[in-house]
């Protein structure tokens, strides 16, 4: 008994010296002590036993006790209201690095103070939506093939009419909700004019130049005797202030369900300005089709409560990550969302 306790003021002093205290429960001394029962006379053997067994405990609580200590001691405490750098116990990175505003943010905020510079409101749209607002205000009738050209993410849920909500696949979802909300404008001798900067998503094939989430900016006009002039004009005008610079605009029939006639918008290549026959952003053709627009089919304006005989409008929705891109000679849509350091301190 009298070795037991022997070792164990030994171990305990030890273990302040080890870097690992919680090797002193695999110490040489304890197996010793047990290799001592077989020659003990079986009456004092339990006794015996029992006293290794606290000796152990007390080690054990000894370590945790340290282990404990060594923790607290471990964990800085942060002062939140302290300034950068204090004594230098901030870890480097804290110490000496501002976040910087997100390369898409920030253009998206460039954007919205150009439109509104022209009149146009900013709105925002949403994350799940549903499919009336989606295709069915936009004059896609259920069942209209176009439709199939969204790539859309549906969800489990049902709205109202059995139909999956989505992930809008365009910010053209938002139309709808902005022809009533700002219907009384036109009561008012005022235009509807507004733009929703936002985020879309489609179940694409990812690559270079595609992303199952990027933005959108969606433009609506209406007011009385708004002609396709207008439309090109405002995109023209919206497009040299991003680039600061002028530009060439192209326009080409096209289709879309919500307007009539529609257009595939073309401009210059902002990049190279059709002079590089090598430029990466333009593939040395010169020309960029950047966007849909179009002049808002009746069918849309009536859904709205709007008389297609009285008022018309004009609608564009532009992808934002193209505009970026091409303005900054980005090559792949994906370092975006990436979260790359490397790429975003470039900004
Ligand atoms: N929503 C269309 C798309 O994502 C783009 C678009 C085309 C929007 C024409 C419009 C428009 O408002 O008039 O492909």
């Amino acid at each position: 008994m009298e070795k037991i306790a022997e070792t164990e003021a030994l171990l305990l002093e030890r273990i302040a010296q080890l870097d690992q205290p919680r090797d002193i429960l695999k110490a040489v001394e304890i197996k010793q002590l047990y290799a001592r029962l077989p020659s003990l006379d079986p009456s004092e053997r339990g006794a015996y036993g029992k006293r290794i067994n606290d000796l152990k405990h007390t080690l054990e609580q000894a370590v945790a006790s340290i282990e404990t200590e060594k923790d607290q001691a471990a964990s800085v405490p942060i002062d939140v209201t302290a300034p950068f750098d204090v004594n230098g116990s901030l870890p480097s990175l804290l110490a000496t690095e501002r976040g910087t505003i997100h390369p898409l943010t920030r253009e998206i905020a460039r954007l919205r103070g150009i439109f509104a510079r022209m009149g146009f409101v900013s709105e925002e749209s949403r994350e799940i939506d549903d499919q009336f607002h989606m295709f069915e205000t936009l004059n896609f009738p259920a069942g209209h093939p176009a439709r199939d050209d969204y790539d859309t993410f549906m969800t489990l849920q049902r709205d109202k009419d059995g139909e999956p909500f989505v992930a809008p696949a365009h910010t053209s979802t938002m139309q709808h909700r902005i022809l009533l909300k700002y219907h009384a404008n036109l009561e008012a001798g005022e235009p509807i004019a507004a733009v929703v900067p936002d985020r879309v998503f489609r179940n694409e094939d990812l690559d270079a130049r595609h992303e199952h989430t990027f933005y959108q900016v969606e433009g609506v006009y209406v007011a009385r005797d708004v002609h396709a002039g207008m439309l090109i004009a405002t995109l023209q005008k919206f497009l040299e202030e991003y680039y600061g610079k002028s530009l060439n605009v192209r326009v080409n029939p096209f289709y879309f369900p919500f307007t009539e006639p529609s257009f595939e918008f073309a401009l210059s290549c902002p990049f190279c300005e059709g002079k590089n026959p090598d430029c990466k952003v333009c593939s040395g053709e010169g020309w960029i089709e950047l966007l849909g627009c179009g002049m808002i089919h009746p069918n849309v304006l009536r859904a709205a409560g709007i008389d297609p005989e009285v008022y018309t409008g004009f609608a564009f929705g532009c992808g934002i990550d193209r505009l970026v891109m091409m303005k900054y000679g980005i090559e792949d849509v994906r370092h975006l969302e990436s979260g790359k350091l490397d790429f975003l301190r470039q900004f």
